[in-house]
């Protein structure tokens, strides 16, 4: 099906299951440990054995000489994979760095052999006494001190009207600098796959975002047919972007299995997480702003600079400012710099994330020079078409909404717009808002309908549930759409036999995936329409039946003895170059800062969201909740400590790592506007995923500010950085 027209009346408008907050379908699995993970897939396959992985202890060179004889030796060991054994391995399209390295190393923990034995230990302990030998080489591994020799990325210029002049010529004006660190995703499942080996056919279970990207790339990499390589992947433990693509620990499961002659299973060990795989680039970024006397904004700059391997890509943390606020003169540019650091790429947001952390501290800033609320300030400079292009505008824009009723809920006026004055006790206390912004993107998505004799109804398709609630939004559509209880619907997800879907990624997989079964759906329901002598225009399906006029027929007689099975995607035309399409919201948080200690405690969150139509509010707030807690690492807790003589993050581990736990997170609302985007997809749907991390940070950076009077530019937010700076305690 092609959407290329905005959609018009639907069977899921009746929203009798979609848009109703249900129950997980998978709920009972999860919390009764029977939904498998990808490495406890092992009763699928005969006498598997353990691979460990070794990491590379340099950051950039090469290596010199390898022993393995005391690792092959040693008790259980039936192989060790290195580079210069393990054959000849075409390099993917979607790493930077080979996930099997050797003899030239590319980053530190870059995987350099596996080790295949019997047990976990015995791989273990084979691991740790090969020997390898190193020449090391110099490396850039310093953001910073990197930055004038960054370079110019074309496609992220941007300028409309004369920046330089206008900003010059403001009465009011801000320039400032900002910093973000290097992050990692950190999920709680680690990288993981079993591989079996069936004659030249391959079979991987894994914990992977992307499946069709997934077979892809290790088809290419193991220079194999495509059709040869099965991906299996039906439940993930958090992904955040560091799923999205193929990684080391099934590459090197694939290979150790063959070398073994017996199915592998690897789990990335925690400690290489971090540097192994990719993490989101630290940034710098500078800020101008230029506004009237009136507050309206006449000049809007803003510049980026991140790091990665030589090849890779920029942190795309200017895109939102080309969209959020009014003001004729813009300008946007971002400067990437090569760095031997591990491998940077998209981690939740990327580029709007690192980006509103800076932008929306400014905005807080410019408010305060201006004299305006913060609020108020944001308010003034909404635009309801593209700043760039005033004949583009964006299919739906609620930001004013979302700002307006978030004051009021959250008793903004409360605020003390005198940064520093609201004390609790011992207690320093200040409120912060920020303003939400995420693009939608829209993915071809395709799925498979089965529809059995008794009425029943199989979705298969490859999408995938990071833990997002994908089963139960795909159950609730085919549900909606083909009139039959969701106990009637059985999804099977993430498998690379079923037909391609969006995957899940840049808060896409919601509504794409959604309206490929939809797509899917319309097709069954013309098949059963055909079978049993229905016209479909006029034709009703409710209650496990079809309908017309009086005649009523049970859905299940269309399969006859067999099934009815059709597929169909949902291909996406040009109506998201017509139409500006993006997510928005607002944050707004209270927070206390101990005026002894400078410890920061944040005490309330409130997320206001407009994204189209929330497929299921359940699911949809436990998102919007998690991205808001993930905003709190980010403000306050998380940064991957570069070494930036070796060149390596230290902190790579959950110990060293911080981030937010239960005792960090206080009391959290989200409300939802009612939205429904015709333009998106015939769900009238966008995504939250990535929406609700959008901007908590500064929120929060916001509020830290307006309870202490310090304003903090450097993200994280840690009490080093401002106890000397706070005020006396009257
Ligand atoms: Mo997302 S960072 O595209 O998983």
């Amino acid at each position: 099906m092609k959407f290329d027209t905005p959609a018009t009346t639907n069977p899921i408008d009746r929203m009798t299951l979609v848009g109703q907050p249900l129950d997980r379908i998978d709920g009972r699995l999860k919390t009764t440990g029977k939904a498998a993970y990808a490495y406890e897939h092992q009763d699928a396959v005969r006498r598997h054995a353990y691979g460990y992985v070794l990491g590379a202890a340099i950051a950039k060179g090469r290596i010199t000489a390898m022993d393995l004889a005391a690792a092959r030796a040693a008790p259980g060991v039936l192989a060790v994979v290195t580079a210069a054994n393990a054959g000849p391995l075409d390099k993917g399209e979607m790493n930077t760095a080979p996930l099997l390295g050797g003899p030239q190393v590319d980053h530190y923990h870059q995987a350099i052999a596996l080790v295949v034995a019997e047990s976990f230990e015995q791989a273990r302990d084979a691991a740790l006494a090969i020997r390898v030998d190193y020449a090391r080489a110099e490396g850039a591994y310093d953001l910073a001190a990197a930055r004038d020799t960054a370079e110019k990325v074309k496609q992220s210029a941007s300028a409309t009207g004369d920046f330089e002049r206008a900003f010059a010529a403001a009465p009011v004006t801000l320039e400032a600098t900002y910093t973000t660190p290097d992050q990692s995703h950190a999920m709680m499942e680690p990288h993981a796959s079993i591989a079996a080996w069936d004659g030249d056919a391959l079979v991987v279970w894994t914990s992977n975002q992307m499946i069709a990207w997934g077979a892809g790339e290790l088809a290419k990499t193991l220079r194999m047919p495509r059709e040869k390589v099965r991906l299996i992947s039906p439940f993930i433990g958090g992904g955040f972007g560091g799923k999205l693509f193929l990684r080391a620990d099934a590459l090197l499961a694939a290979l150790g299995a063959r070398a073994a002659g017996r199915p592998v299973k690897v789990a990335l060990q925690r400690p290489l997480v971090a540097n192994n795989t990719t993490h989101r680039p630290a940034t710098i970024q500078r800020i101008r702003l230029g506004a009237g006397q009136d507050g309206r904004i006449t000049a809007i700059g803003h510049e980026s600079w991140s790091g990665d391997q030589k090849g890779g890509q920029p942190e795309t943390a200017v895109d939102q400012t080309r969209l959020l606020y009014a003001g004729a003169n813009r300008l946007t540019q971002l400067r990437l710099a090569v760095l031997d650091l591990p491998e940077g790429n998209a981690m939740r947001a990327p580029g709007e994330a690192p980006g509103l952390m800076a932008l929306e501290i400014a905005m807080d800033e410019m408010a305060e020079k201006l004299g305006l609320d913060p609020v108020e300030f944001r308010i003034l400079n909404d635009t309801q078409v593209d700043p760039n292009d005033p004949k583009r505008p964006f299919s739906q824009r609620q930001l004013v909404e979302c700002l307006r009723l978030g004051a009021e809920r959250f008793g903004w006026r409360q605020r003390n717009p005198r940064p520093g004055q609201a004390r609790d006790g011992r207690w320093l206390t200040g409120l912060g808002v920020a303003a939400a912004f995420r693009n939608n993107l829209v993915m071809k998505s395709g799925a498979r309908i089965r529809l059995n004799s008794r009425g029943g109804i199989t979705v298969e398709t490859d999408m995938t549930d990071i833990g997002t609630g994908s089963y139960t939004i795909i159950a609730q559509t085919a549900a909606e759409m083909m009139g039959v209880g969701m106990d009637q619907v059985t999804v099977r997800l993430g498998d690379s036999s079923f037909p391609a879907s969006a995957g899940s990624g840049g808060q896409w997989g919601a509504n794409s995936a959604t309206a490929g079964v939809y797509a899917a759906c319309v097709k069954l329901r013309e098949a059963v329409a055909q079978a049993l002598g229905f016209n479909s225009a006029d034709a009703v399906f409710e209650g496990g039946e079809i309908r017309a006029g009086n005649r009523r027929v049970a859905l299940g007689q269309a399969a006859g003895a067999a099934e009815l099975v059709v597929e169909d995607s949902i291909e996406f035309g040009d109506l998201d170059k017509r139409y500006q399409q993006s997510t928005f919201g607002a944050h707004f948080v209270e927070v206390a800062v101990d005026s002894a200690t400078g410890e920061a405690r944040i005490r309330r969150m409130l997320a206001v969201c407009a994204a189209g139509r929330i497929l299921n509010p359940k699911t949809a707030r436990s998102q919007v909740i998690g991205a808001m807690t993930m905003g709190v690492g980010g403000a306050l807790m998380e940064e991957l400590a570069v070494d930036r003589r070796h060149g390596f993050f230290v902190n790579h581990d959950l110990a060293g790592y911080e981030v937010p736990v239960h005792a960090d997170i206080p009391h959290q609302e989200v409300i939802f506007l009612d939205e429904t985007d015709p333009v998106s997809s015939p769900m009238k749907a966008k995504g939250v995923g990535e929406l609700g991390l959008c901007g908590v940070a500064a929120a929060i950076a916001n509020a830290v500010h307006n309870a202490t009077g310090v304003r903090l530019r450097d993200y994280p937010i840690t009490l080093d950085k401002y106890l000397d700076r706070l005020p006396e305690l009257a």
